[in-house]
């Protein structure tokens, strides 16, 4: 019986690993200089947490979400996103006492979308969250992070930034029942998908790929003309700070983002060279969505970025394997071999073992992998309590002593040549 992969999850090895692994170490360290706390929670929620929360009307919920009956027939769902469970999580054990708190985390996701480059239905996301300020400084704050890890791990600015302003929760009620009446006027031309969402997510329909939705969106109400004065001034300084961190923008006024939590800044970082699904950081802000889960009256700010969109936009990752071999020649060596490993690990030197008992094969082995030396260990240096070591690059080799190989090792690892 041969068992397939599920569609749209990947197993991830070699060095799609390493990319993974490189991205989690800038993301830690990244938090770790903004005062971030790391929270692990868990994969399954009450399907609750997710369907008010995220949107009754929003794709994630009506088509994405992995829902299930568990055996005392309550309903579960796994985690399509990580701000409700790190709201929840935060409620459950009393991590809103202190505020601001500033909580992160990364982890696996589940949406049952189609699948495509790009779009997977387990993925992974880091999570930035900042609860109870109203202060648009989190905001930059926040946008600063993003930009910065970004930095790092792609080569030569490779994403944009998009920002807008949805109002407050008072505007965008007016503003959406606006939208629903110009929308309405085109229904037949709206694209099929679409037309429900006349009635109920009518701002949806701005960010449509379909080419008729976005000629008929160009002449729609425009958002900014609906702003509350406090809303105004926020966005504006919102500007106005990343202006001052020297972080270029683009406003894009059909920016809505897909999940329904969201009110005044919202932004998206995108790579466009990687296709359709380019978005490869979103977040924004949710005031009243942590009393919608059961806390407190506190708002929250934050962002989440797709680890896989990333590994996509990573260049070339550096091949820490171990560049040493250990090649045994003969079984009756093993105890002899293990201590010298044991050795060298102490050392700090790490090697990788080779078993195959051939010296011909390991050799060969050892090209192929890249490495750079070679130490073998046969009967004879068994006798002379000595170590050849050999150049993989030139060929060269030579008997040594314990002492003598750790320095000719010691001294490559500094010099780092090759
Ligand atoms: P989101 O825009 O739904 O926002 O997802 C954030 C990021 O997750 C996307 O920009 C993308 O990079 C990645 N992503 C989403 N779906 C997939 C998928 N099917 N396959 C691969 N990557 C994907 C949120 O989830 C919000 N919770 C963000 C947030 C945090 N807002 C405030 N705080």
């Amino acid at each position: 019986m041969k068992i397939q992969p599920i569609r749209g999850t990947h197993d991830i090895f070699g060095t799609e690993l390493k990319k993974f692994n490189f991205i989690k170490k800038i993301v830690d360290n990244s938090a770790a200089d903004l005062g971030f706390n790391e929270i692990i929670t868990p994969i399954f929620e009450s399907s609750d947490l997710f369907k008010k929360p995220l949107g009754e009307h929003s794709d994630v919920v009506l088509k994405e979400m992995y829902t299930f009956q568990d055996k005392n027939d309550s309903s579960l769902t796994l985690r399509p996103e990580y701000t409700t469970p790190i709201i929840r999580a935060a409620i459950s054990n009393n991590l809103l006492i202190k505020l601001p708190a500033k909580l992160y985390g990364l982890g696996p996701m589940f949406r049952r979308e189609r699948p495509q480059k790009g779009r997977y239905r387990q993925f992974h996301q880091m999570n930035f969250e900042i609860f109870g300020t109203e202060d648009v400084f989190a905001d930059a704050e926040l946008i600063f992070l993003a930009n910065k890890i970004l930095d790092s791990i792609i080569p030569n600015n490779q994403f944009k930034l998009f920002i807008n302003s949805l109002g407050d929760r008072d505007t965008l009620k007016k503003f959406k029942s606006e939208l629903s009446s110009y929308f309405e006027q085109y229904i037949s031309d709206i694209s099929l998908e679409n037309k429900e969402k006349i009635k109920t997510n009518p701002i949806r329909i701005l960010d449509s790929k379909n080419s008729k939705d976005i000629e008929i969106s160009k002449e729609a109400p425009n958002i900014s003309d609906f702003y509350s004065k406090n809303s105004k001034a926020k966005f504006e300084e919102v500007k106005q700070l990343l202006n001052n961190l020297n972080i270029p923008y683009e406003i894009d006024v059909n920016l809505v983002r897909g999940l329904d939590y969201y009110c005044d800044t919202v932004f998206e970082f995108k790579n466009e060279n990687l296709g359709s699904q380019n978005t490869l950081i979103g977040g924004g802000r949710y005031d009243g969505l942590i009393k919608v889960i059961g806390g407190a009256d506190i708002p929250g700010v934050g962002w989440a970025g797709g680890i896989e969109r990333l590994m996509l936009s990573v260049d070339k990752i550096k091949n820490n394997l171990s560049k040493i071999h250990l090649i045994i020649v003969e079984e009756s060596l093993k105890e002899y071999s293990l201590r010298l490993l044991k050795d060298l690990n102490k050392n700090n030197v790490s090697v990788y073992c080779d078993y195959r008992y051939n010296l011909k094969k390991a050799l060969s082995f050892a090209s192929e992998q890249k490495a750079r030396f070679a130490i073998i260990l046969g009967q004879e240096e068994l006798d002379q309590k000595k170590y050849t070591l050999k150049d993989l690059l030139d060929s060269s080799q030579k008997m040594l002593s314990y002492e003598e190989l750790l320095k000719k090792i010691n001294l490559w690892e500094i010099l780092k040549i090759n």
